[in-house]
């Protein structure tokens, strides 16, 4: 596979361990690796989906919102995995890339690709049985009023679950040199909008104020910051082309004592708001 455009295959057939296997993600090891790297856009969207789909009921049938879901590759996941519809949500990547994408992979009769913005979003109230987003809720969701504007969008009783970058403690007052100082490649991996970063039980204090709304589950990937530098060491020894470089000098530097993933599970409780 020398193009860039050349399709790849959805599932991987070989019969020995590919280059994104990983013993905790059966279902994620099905897909493969090529098509993951390639399509890409941050920690491995499968790994993560995988793990926050264990804290969710997914069945067929059910409308499933994947909101931030890049390009796709959660939306397609739910589909195969759970049998549910998908309204697959992003911003920076458009409803016309994402659906040749799902044609690709056979699964546009289910996977229905929507380019809006997190504040603007074109569907009805109480439309959808679960909500679901890996690695995009912080960028529009921190700030107190959004849950209430959000959480419309599901059914009473619907569950909402999200997995995002976070802490296993406060950042201290001085952001740790190994991330704040350039990588052997030249760029540092801090980040302003990196303040989005928060803990479990940040979040927790954010989701618990909201009278129509069920927290069940806040906590930190005891093993993030792990599973993060992981990704990062598969994704440096990916020989394919890169739109950016890894992040493993940093990460590991962590040795998972700040940074990890925050897992958010609840429902919406409420039939009036
Ligand atoms: C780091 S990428 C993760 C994409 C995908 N979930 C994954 O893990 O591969 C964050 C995603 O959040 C989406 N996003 C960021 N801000 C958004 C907003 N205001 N409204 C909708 N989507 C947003 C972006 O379009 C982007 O695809």
């Amino acid at each position: 596979m020398d193009s860039k455009h050349d399709k790849i295959p959805l599932f991987w057939s070989g019969r020995e361990e590919h280059a994104l296997h990983h013993p905790q993600f059966p279902r994620a090891n099905r897909y493969h690796p090529e098509w993951v790297f390639r399509n890409q856009m941050g920690p491995h969207v499968l790994w993560l989906a995988e793990t926050l789909s264990t804290s969710m009921k997914l069945s067929p049938g059910m409308r499933v919102l994947d909101m931030g879901c890049g390009r796709g590759l959660s939306s397609i996941f739910l589909a195969e995995e759970f049998g549910v519809q998908v309204w697959a949500n992003d911003l920076w990547i458009s409803a016309t890339e994402n659906y040749q994408r799902f044609q690709e992979a056979g699964v546009a009769d289910r996977v229905f690709p929507i380019q809006a913005e997190a504040h603007a979003l074109p569907y009805a109230e109480g439309f959808f049985d679960a909500i679901f987003s890996i690695d995009a809720y912080h960028y529009f969701g921190t700030d107190q009023m959004y849950l209430g504007y959000f959480a419309e969008f599901l059914k009473p009783g619907g569950q909402l679950g999200v997995m995002v970058p976070g802490l296993h403690q406060p950042w201290p007052e001085q952001i740790p040199r190994y991330l704040t100082e350039p990588q052997a490649h030249g760029g540092a991996f801090w980040a302003w909008d990196m303040a989005t970063f928060q803990t479990a039980s940040w979040w927790r204090s954010l989701w618990d104020q909201y009278p129509f709304f069920q927290l069940e589950t806040a906590a930190a990937l005891p093993d993030g910051g792990h599973l993060w530098a992981e990704w990062e060491r598969r994704f440096r020894d990916y020989p394919g082309e890169k739109v950016f470089p890894d992040d493993l000098e940093a990460i590991a530097a962590d040795k998972n004592r700040y940074l990890t993933f925050v897992q958010l599970v609840g429902r919406r409780t409420q039939v009036e708001f």
